[in-house]
């Protein structure tokens, strides 16, 4: 079961032809879906456990946490940074954490869906140490290219947020697309193939593409330099 894991099959290979149009209509127009009180909610429990917990520790992301695994490994990696996992399902966060030893004290979990919560951080001013996403959904197919992280019109709150993002992907496109929008955007990422080491960050869909023999890909983009002139 574990190591059978089925590549992404698309009728996409390679960037989609209406990306640029897209970005730029996202960041042309404000993104004015009213956010949720739930997610508003969740964004005053998350900082109100970072402010109580370690009030000047600056703020690691873990966007789209799953299962937890790699939160906590990020607590770990991080002792003096606070480190957020969060994640729309309750289902997955609630997942027994048992088989991961002693659970760090500068983590916490929220329940809150990322399209309002990353608005809601860039909305309070909040700048990130580190933004992790891992193994995001990847919405293969062409009709559903605005689901992707980087065609939503929630993506330039998500370059707001800053720091240093990581993102992997088991579907090549993917980090494709996404070192295209920064590239547009004025950044300057940096991708290539992601080797999985006994001391890597991982997630459970990580473990499982690897095992399965598939081509992990990865971006690293420096999002606190700023975007450059002109871009
Ligand atoms: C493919 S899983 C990857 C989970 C984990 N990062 C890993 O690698 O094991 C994608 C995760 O993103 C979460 N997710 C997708 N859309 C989201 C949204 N709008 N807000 C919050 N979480 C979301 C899903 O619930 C799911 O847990």
């Amino acid at each position: 079961m574990f190591a059978n894991s089925r590549a992404v099959f698309s009728a996409q290979n390679a960037p989609h032809p209406d990306l640029s149009a897209v970005l730029a209509r996202h960041r042309d127009r404000e993104f004015q879906k009213p956010m949720a009180a739930c997610n508003h909610a969740a964004f005053l429990e998350a900082h109100r456990r970072w402010r109580s917990v370690a009030p000047d520790a600056p703020l690691v992301l873990d966007s789209g946490c799953g299962v937890g695994w790699s939160t906590v490994l990020l607590a770990r990696r991080y002792p003096m940074c606070f480190v957020l996992g969060v994640d729309q399902s309750a289902r997955r966060l609630q997942r027994d954490k048992s088989r991961l030893g002693v659970m760090p004290e500068n983590l916490a979990f929220i329940r809150a869906d990322l399209t309002d919560f990353w608005r809601e951080l860039a909305g309070a001013g909040v700048r990130l140490h580190r933004h992790y996403l891992l193994y995001p959904n990847p919405w293969p197919k062409p009709a559903h290219l605005r689901r992707r992280w980087h065609a939503h019109p929630v993506f330039p709150a998500m370059l707001q947020l800053g720091g240093l993002l990581t993102c992997r992907s088991n579907w090549e496109p993917y980090i494709e697309e996404l070192a295209l929008c920064l590239r547009w955007s004025g950044y300057a990422p940096v991708a290539g193939i992601h080797a999985p080491e006994e001391t890597s960050i991982t997630t459970p869909f990580e473990r499982k593409y690897h095992a399965s023999g598939q081509i992990l890909w990865s971006l690293r983009c420096d999002l606190e330099s700023g975007a450059k002139e002109g871009a």
